[in-house]
């Protein structure tokens, strides 16, 4: 989808499909840097991540792995309350790996905290963040992302993975959801 198929329920625009490819391949390249000769297993958190996952790792030029979780913050609405629950595990075996959890957006980061200490304890070698979007005005928790995409102030933002309602996470760029469209 593209911002014209959404005309009238965005209030802006915030990153057009060739902005996040370009951030993306940016991304891509320090990923290549760090990991120079290591095996790297990409995590992808379901399911907003789907879209970034896909272009992260067809963007990158080295051999890598792909294991999805998928978790559910127990809480009210969209509110994170930071107690999370694995719906779906991983298939791979984490011991003495090195892990990249690849995600779409951290907003309050309670997910990502509590997901890279369960990752850690599972005895992977190294486990590291990719953010498309981060939320710094949201953050409750602190947590230590090496690769942020974009900082992006606290808005109800949808595309590229993010829905509403498990809509518009097809739109192609990232665009602030508006108003008369949630209320
Ligand atoms: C989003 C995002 C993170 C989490 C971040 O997922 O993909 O997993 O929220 O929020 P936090 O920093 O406040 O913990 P969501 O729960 O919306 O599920 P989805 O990916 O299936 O849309």
């Amino acid at each position: 989808m593209e911002f014209s198929d959404v005309e009238g329920e965005l209030s802006s625009t915030l990153f057009t499909q060739d902005e996040i490819h370009a951030k993306v391949a940016e991304l891509a390249r320090r990923i290549e840097a760090d990991y120079a000769g290591k095996e790297l297993l990409l995590v992808g958190v379901l399911r907003g991540a789907v879209m970034i996952m896909a272009d992260l790792a067809r963007e990158l030029t080295m051999h890598v792995e792909m294991d999805w979780m998928a978790v559910s913050s127990y809480g009210s609405g969209t509110q994170s309350s930071g107690v999370v629950r694995i719906l779906k595990d991983l298939d791979s075996d984490l011991h003495d790996r090195h892990v990249l959890i690849v995600e779409d957006i951290i907003d309050s980061g309670l997910t990502l905290s509590w997901l890279r200490a369960n990752l850690e304890s599972r005895g992977a070698a190294s486990v590291e963040i990719c953010t498309l979007l981060r939320k710094p005005e949201a953050a409750r928790v602190e947590v230590n992302v090496r690769y942020v995409g974009f900082d992006i102030p606290p808005a109800f933002v949808v595309g590229y993975g993010l829905d509403f309602a498990e809509r518009y996470r097809n739109l192609r760029g990232i665009g602030v959801l508006a108003p008369h469209v949630y209320e």
